[in-house]
């Protein structure tokens, strides 16, 4: 009998796995599981950097997509932006090399770890082995230079492999991109590619996206807002957001010639003046040279960092997309009847990384999803405008807003009333909770201000129904009115013995006036609507049409709105 050899070869066993064979294995952890989330997943990251890029340069993105299908969950993807392209000797590193891209910087973009577009060709090229198809067309001075190129990735090396390379002619600027993909599936649902269009159209109101369907059916996503967004500035790390570990990297790659320089220049809010006080606390020398800061000096900085009281990081890293954008984007898409938005001041998580909270609320026309031909409530999760379709449960904007208590708003049915709520956090360094990039950690201070945000519209919304409702009330009792004048009228001419005088035309303008009137704008007769809004606001209306106030739902004694005043 053979005997098996016991132990490990270290020969034969020890391996080393580049970024794209470690994500050949676990391609789960860039986002691709199940046939409708990978597909999506694909949009999502073409989608984003061709934002990302026109955006850095000043232009108002245009993205041309068609999906093809060959066979059963094997399509063909076409992908065309209008941003400023990619340089040749680059193309092949952004789409086959992982880790490989130019936002590590501390700036607020969509894409933060170099992997999106590069996992869409590994993906492609596990399930199909098809090279992927590229035409690039950038300036190069004053000249647009153009190059269409066809390669695949070699995967045991992180790197591509060019198979073809042709000059290609062009007048504008952009990149597009063709991939095949088996085993996904294209799909109208929540989860779907489509979806995923339309709620990125929300958040990016300044974009066009044109997308031909598997069907051949052409939509066209068109523009509402004719700006592009500001550029985001870098911003220097702030002290509390820093390790031990970061001052070392520091020391180590700055060109400052003493401690002192290089923590002035390196991070925000640090003057000298600061730099004395931790001199003196941790008697540390300051003028030493940084290549030799050891890292029990770095820990003893770092541990006095966190005992300092620092000014708020500056905030001018971040650009968010504004209530007034947000509202243009949400009428656009959700055509609602009610629309209330709002943008948060900036502040921190983690002691020292700011972030921003927008969020908005559409009542009424398209807004919410139908499920089974009713109009249910929908949460739209976005970072850095960008939708999180996925892993909603463990994210920091589901948690804030499982936590609120709708009912005091007057919403006694959530799931059921027809309302799209929008949240999107700004941030230099969204906290995802793993490299999909799909959900943002419970940050206890992200979690406090979706709830502050989202209370507000909500109170809004509370206004806008009691308001409605009242109206209702009163255009009720305006129909009795009509119903029961024309009586009146009739029988007192027969008591009188006289005509019944011409009173329609004087009637009909008078109860037409009265009820425009009340109701701000034009009437309508609807009564369903009445019994729908019955279902969802909880207040009663008094015979005058006014609320009956119930104590326990009586606004200032929210706690949340005691919060809210502390908070400001
Ligand atoms: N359509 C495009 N136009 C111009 N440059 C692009 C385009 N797509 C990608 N790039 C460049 O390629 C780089 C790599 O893109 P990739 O999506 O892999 O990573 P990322 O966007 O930096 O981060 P993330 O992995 O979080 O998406 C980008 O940083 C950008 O410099
Ligand atoms: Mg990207």
């Amino acid at each position: 009998m053979v005997q098996q050899e016991i132990g490990l070869d270290w020969e034969e066993d020890f391996q080393r796995l580049t970024p794209s064979q470690f994500f050949r294995k676990n391609k789960q952890m860039l986002g691709f599981t199940g046939k409708i989330r990978s597909l999506t997943i694909v949009f999502h990251e073409l989608i984003t950097n061709s934002f990302d890029a026109a955006e850095e340069s000043g232009i108002l993105p245009d993205i041309d997509i068609e999906l093809k299908r060959i066979d059963k969950e094997h399509y063909i993807l076409r992908h065309k932006d209008n941003g400023p392209g990619i340089p040749e000797e680059y193309v092949m590193q952004v789409y086959c090399m992982m880790f490989a891209g130019s936002k590590f910087r501390n700036i607020q973009s969509r894409g933060q770890q170099g992997l999106g577009c590069s996992g869409c060709v590994l993906l492609s090229q596990m399930t199909t082995g098809k090279p992927a198809r590229v035409i690039s067309c950038y300036k190069d001075g004053d000249e647009i230079k153009g190059v269409k190129m066809k390669f695949q990735m070699d995967v045991e090396n992180n790197r591509g492999i060019l198979m073809e390379r042709e000059d290609y002619e062009c007048g504008e600027t952009g990149v597009c991109i063709e991939l095949q993909f088996k085993d996904v599936s294209y799909s109208l649902a929540e989860q779907g590619a489509f979806e995923y269009i339309r709620r990125t159209m929300i958040g990016n109101p300044h974009a066009r996206i044109t997308f031909r369907d598997p069907s051949g059916h052409k939509y066209i996503f068109k523009r509402a807002a004719n700006i592009v967004p500001v550029q985001p500035k870098e911003v220097l790390p702030h002290p509390k957001g820093v390790s031990a570990d970061d001052l070392m990297t520091m020391a180590k790659n700055t060109d400052s010639r003493r401690y002192k320089s290089m923590m002035t220049s390196s991070m925000s809010r640090m003057s000298n003046k600061r730099v004395d006080e931790i001199a003196a606390e941790t008697g540390i020398d300051m003028n030493k040279r940084p290549k030799d800061m050891t890292f029990q000096e770095a820990e003893a900085i770092v541990h006095c960092f966190k005992k300092m009281k620092f000014m708020a990081p500056p905030t001018d890293g971040l650009i968010p997309i504004g209530s007034e954008q947000i509202e243009k984007g949400m009428k656009q898409i959700l055509k609602p009847e009610f629309v209330t938005t709002i943008t948060r001041k900036p502040v921190t998580y983690a002691g020292g990384v700011s972030f921003i909270i927008e969020a908005g609320l559409a009542y009424g026309g398209e807004a919410g999803r139908i499920v089974n031909e009713q109009r249910k409530s929908e949460i739209m999760r976005f970072a850095n405008r960008v939708p999180l379709t996925f892993d909603a449960g463990s994210c920091a904007i589901t948690e804030a807003l499982k936590s609120i208590d709708w009912k005091r708003y007057g919403l006694k049915d959530l799931d059921n009333t027809p309302l799209t709520l929008f949240v999107n956090i700004i941030s230099t360094q969204v906290p995802y909770l793993s490299t999909g990039k799909q959900s943002v950690s419970p940050e206890p201070e992200i979690v406090h201000e979706i709830r502050q945000a989202t209370m507000k519209l909500a109170r809004k919304l509370q206004k806008h129904l009691r308001a409605k409702k009242a109206a209702k009330e009163k255009e009720k009792r305006s129909k009795v009115f009509e119903e029961y004048v024309p009586v009146i009228i009739e029988e007192a001419a027969k008591l009188g013995e006289t005509g019944v005088p011409e009173y329609q035309e004087v009637l009909a303008k008078v109860t037409k006036r009265a009820l425009a009137e009340l109701l701000g704008e034009k009437v309508d007769d609807d009564e369903t609507e009445e019994e729908e809004l019955d279902a969802i606001i909880m207040e009663e209306v008094d015979e005058h049409g006014r609320v009956v106030e119930d104590n326990n739902s009586s606004l200032d004694n929210f706690k949340e709105d005691e919060e809210e005043e502390l908070d400001e």
